[in-house]
Parts: C-alpha cells; structure tokens; sequence
C-alpha cells in the first residue's frame, strides 16, 4: 500500500475518534450469529480498523488479535479496549507486503475488507471447527452507492464459493439489502472438524 493510500485511512479514523468516543457498535449480522462462535479461544479481526469487533469479541472471552495497516485505527481499537475493560493485542500489517499473524485462530472476523491475494492463507489459519464470519458489499450496491468502488466489492456468490474452496462448510450466507442500506454478502462459515 502507498503511503498516500495509509494516510487516507489515518485521516479516515482520525475523523471517526472525533466522531464517536466509543467503539460503534458490532455489524448485526456478527451479533445475531453470536450463538455460532465459541466464547474461548483465539480470535482474528482482519483489517479491524478501531476495533468495533475486536472488542465485542474481547467481551465475549476471545484473546484477540487485530490487524490494521493504520497505526491510527489501531491506537484508538487499543484505547478503546482498555476504555471497555478488555484487552486486544493489536497488530500493524500491511497485507500488500506481510502476511496475516500465524494461527490457529478459532474465531477470524473479516468485515468490510477483500484481499483476494491474501484470504486463502487467512483461512488456512482457521482451527478445525473454527468459524469465518465475513461480510463485503457486492456489485449490486453500486445501483445504490458509488462507494465503496468495484476493488472493494465480490461478486454475488463468489464469498460461499471461494470458502467452499478453501475447505470450509458455509453454515449461512445472505445476500441482500441489509438495514443500513447496504448491498452485501454475509456469510458463516466453519473449518470441519
Ligand atoms: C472499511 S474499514 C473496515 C474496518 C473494520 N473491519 C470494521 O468493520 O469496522 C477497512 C480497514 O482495512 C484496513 N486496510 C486497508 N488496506 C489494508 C492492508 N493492505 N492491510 C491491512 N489493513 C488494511 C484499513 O486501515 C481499514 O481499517
């Protein structure tokens, strides 16, 4: 990733520590699937950003691992952990040049995040029975929005068929306008085993 590219994200959560004290709250399909993770073990936040699911997965009794390109969005995830009473090990890593921290994990949270050069090896860090939660608008949002561009968003479908590939049972997948107005694919997916 380029500097410039590093310094848009900064900035980007710069502007949101001003906006929110708090960690904004987890996505709603993490939540309403709460009952399909365990409440030990590791967990993986890739691309965690401030740590909006780092630190409900904190909460739960997961020891987790966030990674972020931004140094910024991983102060405030820290800061916020500790403002919530938990701890979360966080992690710079540019996925562009340096892989995923070595599992197993038991838990990996991809939200808002597509590293097609890099998710196979994350999912190959997935412990048997452990769980994938991913979700990634798709190119249907853009009848809706312009953003994110066609970089950041897959193809209808293409998250169960690319878990499927990697070896992992897709318990769920939704695809659809979500409550926040959002095209995307959500999906849960587990390592057998
Ligand atoms: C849209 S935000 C999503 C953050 C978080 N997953 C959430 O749902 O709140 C995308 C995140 O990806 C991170 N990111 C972008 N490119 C990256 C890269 N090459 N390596 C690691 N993190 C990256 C950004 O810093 C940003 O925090």
């Amino acid at each position: 990733m380029s500097a410039a590219e590093r310094e848009r994200w900064d900035a980007r959560w710069r502007q949101r520590a001003a906006a929110d004290a708090l960690a904004p709250a987890p996505a709603r399909f993490l939540v309403e699937h709460a009952d399909r993770l365990p409440r030990a073990g590791r967990a993986l936040d890739v691309a965690g950003g401030a740590g909006r699911h780092a630190i409900w997965l904190a909460r739960r009794g997961l020891a987790v691992t966030l990674l972020d390109v931004s140094e910024v969005g991983l102060a405030l995830a820290a800061t916020r952990a500790a403002a919530a009473g938990v701890t979360v090990d966080v992690v710079a890593v540019d996925l562009d040049d340096a892989p995923a921290p070595s599992g197993p994990f038991d838990v990996i949270v991809i939200v808002h995040f597509l590293h097609r050069g890099r998710r196979d090896e994350i999912a190959a860090t997935l412990a048997p029975g452990g769980v994938l939660v991913a979700i990634q608008p798709t190119m249907t949002n853009l009848e809706r929005h312009a953003r994110p561009g066609p970089e950041h968003l897959v193809a209808e479908g293409e998250l169960a068929t690319w878990a499927r590939a990697v070896g992992l049972e897709v318990e769920i997948v939704r695809e659809g306008w979500n409550a926040e107005g959002r095209h995307e694919t959500e999906m849960v997916a587990r390592r057998p085993g």
